[in-house]
């Protein structure tokens, strides 16, 4: 393999120079700052996917040349991503689904939770790492310490207050609002002492800093650990959870059907052992071969080295975001180490779905706007009564009428560039020097500019998806 290095991760983006038309006229390359949302994917991902395309098969269940070199690729497949987050194969399976929220649910359901057991989720948790466990369980909040992270006194006072109930503590490795990294180890000692399991939801944090689950003796170790690949440059609909084998080999998979099972009779089933038996189904051999690729090529750069990038580009960022009139940086914004590379905002006098509309139509710049699936904590962060919160329950999640954020987010392939691309942008906005005519759309609650929209290419629309073959 050639010597890999952050800057040559940005010329193996695909559609990294995608020309896409402006308001007004003239075309820019796509400024692609929503990378807490989904990553494009890396060059070598898709190369990895060609090579393997020939080879492709059905695994686990055939006896032909393909199937037994497509079971061997899958098989090693969960090496690499055990390996990536350090996870002992003797002690630990990788379970793949579709993605971070899939398998949080079924993480949820796995458990045999007692009328009596509590989760300990925070109050800075994505939905998906906090509803799935309300449907099964009492779950009790801890709130956010000054710095932007979980308090760890009131979840040492929640321990105590649930002593003997505790059975997990459910937290973002790094919030997908502000990007503020939890300490993880800190906080699995804390819960390993009163008896509970960690799950830490990685999809934030796995792309961006080194990640060990460390020894399953270790005090600090983590017990279940979730990611997906969309988050990570491989982006076909793969996610994968790590946890103990023995937690895996106990009870009822959620999911049941062909793989799930060793013996079965009119009267009796005979559960598979792990990871099996939490895999029912065809697996996705196609999406963990691209996980692995993505996951080799970035071990390759060394996760260090994406961490000073993103760390550099995000302090960079947030100093130039500082000279915005009107800005609001929200999380914590004077630590850029303490993060990953989001920068949510506000402008004053401007709605953040006008500004993440502008951004788009007039600077061709993507980014995220809303409460990102974390409706409590951004409430939190923009100081949402009460009272203003139950005026606002009728509507629809994201409604881009909510009280809300902007949020743009660095992949390791940005520049600089990109962050004065975007920075300028929002300097014109404040300035009013935009060209557009920006109105609600009454259907939608959505901003959109008069005289503007989004071509999405035949290809892609009804009667597409084949590429028109090349003239002989
Ligand atoms: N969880 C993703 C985000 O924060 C979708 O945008």
């Amino acid at each position: 393999m050639p010597r890999l290095t952050v800057e040559s991760l940005r010329g193996g983006i695909v559609g990294l120079d995608t020309p896409i038309p402006l308001l007004g006229g003239g075309r820019r390359r796509y400024v692609f700052l929503d990378n807490a949302a989904s990553t494009p994917t890396f060059r070598f991902v898709l190369d990895a996917i060609s090579a393997f395309m020939p080879w492709y098969s059905g695994v686990h269940r055939g006896t032909g040349y393909k199937a037994v070199v497509a079971t061997r690729a899958f098989d090693e497949t969960r090496k690499v991503v055990g390996s990536f987050v350090g996870s002992d194969p003797t002690e630990n399976v990788v379970i793949y689904g579709n993605n971070t929220t899939g398998l949080i649910n079924m993480l949820a359901a796995r458990f045999d939770f007692r009328p009596d057991d509590v989760v300990i989720a925070t109050m800075m948790e994505h939905h998906s790492n906090d509803l799935p466990w309300r449907k099964h369980c009492r779950v009790v909040h801890v709130g956010i310490d000054g710095r932007g992270g979980v308090d760890l006194a009131a979840l040492r006072g929640a321990l105590a207050q649930y002593s003997g109930r505790v059975r997990l503590i459910a937290v973002s490795g790094a919030s997908n609002v502000t990007g503020f990294i939890n300490p993880i180890h800190e906080i699995a000692e804390i819960c390993h002492a009163a008896g509970a399991s960690i799950l830490v939801d990685a999809a934030q944090l796995v792309a961006h800093r080194k990640v060990d689950v460390l020894d399953n003796d270790d005090p600090r170790h983590i017990d279940f650990l979730v990611f997906s690949g969309h988050k990570i440059y491989a982006p076909f609909g793969i996610g994968a959870l790590v946890g103990p084998r023995s937690f895996f080999a106990q009870g009822e998979p959620v999911h049941v059907g062909g793989g799930a099972v060793s013996f079965v009779s009119i009267d009796e089933v005979e559960w598979s052992d792990p990871p099996n038996r939490d895999e029912a189904g065809s697996p996705n051999v196609v999406g963990a071969v691209a996980l692995a690729a993505s996951l080799r090529i970035l071990s390759a750069v060394g996760l260090e080295n994406v961490e000073d990038h993103e760390r550099e580009l995000l302090a960079y960022c947030t100093d130039r975001a500082r000279s915005v009139p009107g800005i609001r940086l929200y999380g914590p914004a004077d630590e850029p180490g303490a993060k990953v590379g989001v920068l949510p905002f506000t402008l004053d006098g401007f709605d953040h779905s006008l500004v993440a509309t502008i951004l788009s139509a007039e600077g061709g710049i993507g980014v995220r706007n809303g409460n990102f699936c974390a409706q409590v904590f951004t409430r939190t962060l923009l100081d949402v009564t009460p009272e203003e919160e139950k005026s606002q329950r009728a509507a629809r999640c994201d409604n881009p009428l909510l009280p809300g954020m902007v949020r743009a987010s660095l992949g390791c392939y940005n520049s600089r560039e990109d962050v004065d691309l975007f920075i300028d942008m929002l300097h014109r906005i404040v300035k009013r020097d935009f060209r557009g005519k920006y109105s609600i759309d009454p259907e939608s609650g959505a901003y959109r500019a008069e005289g503007y929209s989004v071509d999405v290419p035949a290809l892609f629309t009804a009667g597409g998806f084949i590429a028109a073959p090349e003239a002989k």
